[in-house]
């Protein structure tokens, strides 16, 4: 049986996959896909009050996500399956505002876990919420989920 390994450098060497803009999609949603599981899981662990020992990991998790965010939206990569709105390569200076916000958002949130200080938690989770849906509002399709 071929090993996951020997199937990534396949692919890796097939450079037809890697070349169109559905790669880039596909990468991105696998990111945006976690950083909605790091805001789901810092929430579940704020409203149930279970696991509060793991909410740092959360939050460096998302700061870490938010070094890579910015790169997450190459020229091209708003491919049929895509949510991402042209208004995204269209407005850029738009859109680094709304990314800028959620970079010092995720960093806001890691600081706070930091600190130790639960009140520091509410105010800065809130604002990493209002980040995501700040550029979701103007740059995401509408969606069900
Ligand atoms: C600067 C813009 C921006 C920010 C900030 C942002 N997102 Fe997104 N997000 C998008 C865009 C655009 C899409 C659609 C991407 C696509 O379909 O190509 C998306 C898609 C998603 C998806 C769907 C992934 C899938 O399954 O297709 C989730 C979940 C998500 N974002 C969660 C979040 C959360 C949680 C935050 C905040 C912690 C956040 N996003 C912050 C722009 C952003």
């Amino acid at each position: 049986m071929k090993s996951l390994i020997a199937i990534v450098l396949t692919l890796a060497f097939t450079s037809a996959v890697f070349a169109d803009g559905e790669a880039d999609f596909k990468y991105r949603q696998g990111v945006m896909r976690t950083i909605g599981g790091q805001m789901t899981s810092m929430a579940a662990i704020l409203r149930g009050k279970v696991h509060m020992e793991n909410f740092k990991i959360h939050a460096h998790g998302m700061a870490e996500l938010a070094t890579i965010a910015p790169h997450l939206f190459p020229a091209g990569s708003g491919v049929d399956k895509s949510e991402a709105l042209p208004a995204i390569w269209d407005n850029p200076d738009e859109f680094k505002a709304a990314m800028d916000k959620f970079v010092e958002a995720a960093n806001g949130i890691s600081a706070a876990a930091d600190s130790e200080n639960p009140g520091d938690i509410g105010p800065a989770i809130q604002a990493l919420g209002k980040a995501c849906k700040g550029c979701h509002d103007n740059f995401r399709e509408e969606h069900d989920d």
